[in-house]
């Protein structure tokens, strides 16, 4: 059992720790376990529904996501996920970052996705979704291996959305 959970900062774009690739977790501890919890709380608070431990400033390979209704929560946890399937039908969704506040842009993914991952307390699991589902679970595995959603778009579209990022970020430490 784990006790109450922690908000975490949220690392935002362009920390470096963003563009790592996060090291796989060894062994499930009760400290695995809480920083799931912790991240939940995380992406709750946000809100948002996915989040990936290098949001956190910390490299490893956790996952939490939670695109049910506000009515039903359907969380997951996942530890080293891994995707082991993606069709070849294709989808468009839009979507946006907790560490790219207020920008958003269409992302086409494969439609479908199975992924295997461990949960909280060790269980191998498998899980194939499809749309908005398919497309967290991608883009929070991209967050994994350094990947953001803006390295799928047009190259046009992301300098646009770096540079307001970095505008923003002017703005916000004062520095021109
Ligand atoms: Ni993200």
């Amino acid at each position: 059992m784990t006790s109450t959970a922690n908000l975490i900062p949220i690392v935002k774009m362009p920390d470096p720790v963003l563009r790592q690739i996060a090291q796989p977790v060894a062994e499930i501890t009760d400290g695995v376990r809480q920083l799931l919890d912790d991240m939940a709380a995380t992406m709750y608070y946000a809100p948002g529904i996915g989040l990936a431990a290098p949001q956190i400033n910390i490299s490893q390979r956790l996952v939490v996501i939670d695109c049910g209704s506000d009515e039903t929560a359907e969380l997951y946890k996942m530890v080293n996920p891994e995707i082991i399937s993606l069709s070849d039908e294709r989808a468009v969704l839009e979507e946006g970052c907790l560490s790219i506040p207020d920008q958003t842009a269409d992302v086409e993914r494969p439609a479908e996705v199975s992924v295997r991952y461990l949960d909280e307390n060790g269980a191998a699991q498998t899980m194939t979704a499809v749309g908005l589902l398919a497309a967290c679970i991608q883009h929070e595995i991209d967050h994994l291996n350094g990947v953001l959603f803006i390295d799928h778009i047009s190259r046009l579209k992301r300098d646009m959305i770096t540079r307001r990022v970095m505008k923003e970020l002017r703005q916000s430490t004062g520095v021109k």
